[in-house]
């Protein structure tokens, strides 16, 4: 998540890791301080907002010790070690269950780097806008820790593990087996759903800022969850058309009018999604260096390759040897496409997505049935036996103070760190522009 000014790009290969980039033009078109105004002045607070909704929610969060989460890893362990982004290490842990009886609880724990101090506001958002949402195909947060001790500053959360890493590993690492057809559909849609529940079902709206594959994490029957919530933002009040922000992101997958403009929408996210239907159709990268040029850009190599066109097939993934129907990949194609509009406006909405994909979904299983492929595995068939699912009970009664604390105890560290931030936020200007 380390992307706290500027744009992420995603290098190729493995144990990629999100590096700040900034375009010649974004460099000019947000300078430091404009940036600054611009997020600030940023129109987001809602009737109940999310700090709001937090207060009434978040109750459910753990607080850990980083004794109990330094135990939970064996010291962090780099045997245990997941995963690394931006913002830090994830590590794979154990916990002990709330009571304290019972087996252990896998855990995926991230850890924020010690020099990546301008993460604690992602960290923050993180904590709130987790503590606040709660959808099969979003991730759970169990809780966080944070202290600011004589050892430094410690930032973690605490999420539920989820065993089949990302999207992304499994499309494009090869040491994983290639993701049937019928499994890729079914991450679409539970992806898509999780991003329709955050635009459409909630009292605020959540724009999520950070669609991609490596923040598309899978449970053991695969079903996607969305991680990674700190880039998220408040919708536009009502009356507003989009919410003027700092333009973050990850470089391949923002929209271009977001970049331009810095006005989000949820048809940013829309857009985002596009792109990795794109990915998930030919198993390639929205941005790689190790192709000849004129296929560096998924979004332009695609367009010689339009749905309808005799050629189409020739952009499907080759580790699907196939095993597709090409009907349903027009029309995921095409879908696609209308995610991809250049004006958000014309753009369908997230719900709109969800119900295209369903329909595609019955579509390719009926012809699947037509040709029936006894090696084809059902994704459909979705445990939902989650190990989280009847964790926490809120606990309501007789805590309020002890949540006050914790609330006060939260907000100060978000002053303590903010001023750093901004320090950090200077410096990282300067060193952007002048690299
Ligand atoms: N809850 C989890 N359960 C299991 N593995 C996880 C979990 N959260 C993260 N990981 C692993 O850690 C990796 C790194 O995640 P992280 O979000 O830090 O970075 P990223 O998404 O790859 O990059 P970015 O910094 O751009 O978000 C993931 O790709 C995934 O493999
Ligand atoms: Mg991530």
């Amino acid at each position: 998540m380390k992307c706290f000014s500027y744009f992420k790009y995603k290098h190729k290969g493995r144990g990629q890791r999100s590096a700040p980039e900034l375009e010649e033009q974004e460099k000019h078109q947000f300078s430091g301080s404009e940036r600054v105004t611009k997020s600030s002045c940023s129109s987001t607070s809602s009737p109940r907002g999310i700090p709001k909704l937090y207060e009434e929610k978040g109750h459910n969060l753990r607080v850990f010790s980083f004794s109990e989460l330094s135990r939970a890893t064996s010291d962090f362990n780099r045997l245990l070690k997941i995963g690394e982004g931006g913002f830090g290490s994830v590590f794979k842990g154990s916990i002990k269950p709330v009571g304290g009886n019972g087996d252990p609880v896998l855990v995926a724990i991230k850890r924020l780097n010690k020099d990546a101090l301008q993460g604690h506001k992602q960290w923050l958002t993180e904590v709130q806008f987790l503590g606040v949402v709660e959808h099969p195909n979003l991730v759970k947060l169990i809780g966080y820790c944070a202290v600011d001790g004589e050892r430094g500053i410690q930032r973690l959360l605490v999420y539920e593990y989820m065993p089949n890493r990302s999207l992304e590993a499994h499309l494009f690492n090869k040491s994983y087996d290639p993701v049937p057809w019928k499994t890729r559909l079914e991450i679409a849609l539970g992806a898509a759903q999780g991003l329709s529940y955050l635009h459409e079902e909630l009292e605020v709206q959540i724009i999520y800022r950070d669609f991609k594959c490596s923040n598309v994490l899978l449970d053991e029957n695969f079903k996607p969850k969305l991680s990674d919530f700190g880039l998220a933002r408040e919708g536009p009040e009502a009356g507003d058309t989009h919410v003027s922000t700092a333009v973050m992101g990850t470089h391949g997958y923002a929209a271009p009018d977001y970049i331009e403009t810095g006005h989000l929408t949820a048809k940013s996210d829309v857009w985002s999604f596009g792109v990795v239907l794109y990915e998930m159709l030919t198993g390639r990268r929205s941005l790689t260096r190790n192709r000849p040029k004129t296929e560096q850009k998924l979004l332009e190599w695609v367009k010689n390759y339009p749905p309808d066109s005799k050629k189409f097939d020739m952009i499907m993934d080759p580790r699907l040897e196939g095993q597709y129907s090409i009907n349903a990949a027009r029309k995921l194609a095409k879908l696609a496409d209308h995610c991809l509009r250049k004006s958000s406006k014309d753009r369908p909405r997230m719900s709109q997505v969800v119900e295209r994909l369903k329909e595609i979904i019955q579509a390719s299983d009926k012809e699947q049935e037509e040709h029936h492929d006894p090696n084809e595995i059902n994704s459909a068939e979705v445990s939902e036996n989650d190990s989280f699912e009847h964790q926490e009970e809120s606990n309501s009664s007789g805590s309020t103070e002890l949540w006050r604390k914790r609330m006060e105890h939260l907000a100060k560290l978000g002053e303590h760190v903010e001023g750093a931030n901004r320090k950090m936020f200077m410096i990282q200007q300067r060193a952007n522009v002048s690299t």
